[in-house]
């Protein structure tokens, strides 16, 4: 079984992401019904704003991101509740984008992936060095430092790897690089392992030969490129 997962970010209005599911969906239709890749677990990650039902056929949707709360005085966040209204039960924590713009450092990390762990959720916990870290060889352990807050044994955890300099930078891991830390992983958790970092639909079919899966930023806002890469 391999992850493929579509993060939209800050992109794609509330209609723009209806039409993208909807013609993703009648896509894979065909795909699926001629078995090339029922063995593909598909992820979409609109904006909280564009959340829909979540009944897709082929398709799981998931949040960003959500506050750890079920409701309540939290301005500005999405809670628990708006989640639930949709079905969803998949969710990002961690994402480089939250650490390092929305000072989110492990101790919120760790908190909401208690949270959804409580409630169940599937959790895509990012974790990934920055260019210093990886230039300072300590890569490996600070990989350990992100994961050692968390229940690496939890059922329903994948971690996603995602070197903070390949992501959005077109700059992504050479093979070497995601295999050494992709094995490194492994020997901490039995955990689905996924990549991300500037994976197109061109290296793609590589690295989902060295992982379990793959986390696709700008990528995946090309409904082509995204199914392409479901059918690498
Ligand atoms: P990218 O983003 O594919 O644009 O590098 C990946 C991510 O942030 O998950």
């Amino acid at each position: 079984m391999k992850v493929i997962a579509g993060n939209f970010k800050s992109n794609l209005t509330r209609k723009a992401s209806i039409d993208y599911l909807n013609a993703l969906n009648s896509k894979l239709d065909s795909v699926f019904d001629s078995r090339i890749c029922n063995d593909k677990d598909i992820y979409i990650f609109p904006s909280n704003t564009s959340l829909v039902q979540n009944n897709y056929k082929y398709i799981t949707l998931g949040a960003q991101n959500c506050n750890d709360s079920k409701s309540g005085a939290f301005t500005g966040e999405t809670s628990l509740l708006h989640l639930e209204e949709f079905d969803i039960k998949t969710i990002l924590i961690g994402h480089s984008e939250r650490r390092n713009l929305f000072f989110e450092n492990d101790d919120i990390c760790a908190r909401k992936f208690d949270y959804f762990k409580s409630k169940n959720f599937k959790i895509f916990y990012c974790i990934g060095e920055s260019l210093e870290v990886r230039t300072s060889k300590k890569y490996l352990d600070f990989l350990e430092s992100q994961l050692k807050v968390i229940d690496v044994d939890y059922k329903n955890l994948i971690i996603a790897y995602e070197p903070i300099w390949a992501i959005g930078t077109g700059l992504n891991a050479t093979l070497e690089q995601i295999s050494e830390c992709v094995s490194h992983l492994r020997d901490m958790s039995n955990a689905p392992i996924v990549y991300g970092g500037s994976v197109n639909e061109n290296n793609s079919s590589d690295i989902l030969k060295i992982s379990d899966g793959v986390l696709v930023g700008s990528a995946s806002l090309d409904i082509n490129k995204f199914y392409q890469i479901i059918k690498e």
